[in-house]
């Protein structure tokens, strides 16, 4: 690690909250931080106000730090998305945010959660690594890179309980 990187103070983050509809516009400008191609403002109305969705965030001096969705269907879940701020990365913040979701998951009954993750994002693999996920799947040439060149996805399981 570089000299830099160890004198970078760890954030206070708050406690991990459930996320309200109010919370849309927020979600979508931290998206657009993560992904290539960003979900509006509108689509994350829709996902906050829909029953099955599980949305929980952290925050940092009461700015929306980083933030998990998933979708439940019976004893299943799927991630959705989960993005932190970029200058907030690796102090711990989706370790936070995976490990509340999973208890929540669990309270709620479920016993298996899946996720899809490009296959070169090495930051995300190792985060759902080091929390139990495996590898299930591969969806070939799934992701669009640039110049037309395309990127695997990976299917991961989770099991609960
Ligand atoms: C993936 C992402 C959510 C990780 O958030 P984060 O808050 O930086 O992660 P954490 O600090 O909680 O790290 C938890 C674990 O994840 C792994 N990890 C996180 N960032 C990493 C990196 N840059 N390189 C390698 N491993 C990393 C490590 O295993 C880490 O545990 P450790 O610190 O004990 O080694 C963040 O990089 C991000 O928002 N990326 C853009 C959006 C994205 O790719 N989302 C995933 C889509 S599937």
């Amino acid at each position: 690690m570089k000299i830099p990187e160890l004198l970078r103070k760890k954030p206070e983050f708050s406690l991990p909250r459930l996320l309200k509809v109010g919370d849309a516009s927020d979600c979508s400008s931290l998206h657009a931080t993560g992904f290539a191609h960003p979900w509006s403002a509108s689509e994350f109305e829709a996902l906050l106000a829909d029953p099955s969705c599980l949305s929980v965030g952290v925050a940092l001096k009461s700015e929306l730090a980083g933030y998990l969705m998933s979708r439940v269907a019976s004893d299943e879940a799927e991630v959705l998305t989960i993005v932190v701020a970029p200058t907030l990365r690796t102090f711990g913040c989706a370790q936070r945010l995976l490990l509340d979701h999973l208890s929540r998951l669990a309270a709620r009954g479920v016993t298996v959660v899946f996720l899809e993750v490009d296959a070169e994002n090495e930051a995300a693999m190792a985060l759902y690594r080091r929390n139990g996920f495996v590898e299930v799947g591969r969806r070939k040439a799934y992701y669009a890179r640039a110049e037309g060149a395309r990127g695997d996805a990976l299917v991961m399981r989770r099991n609960l309980g």
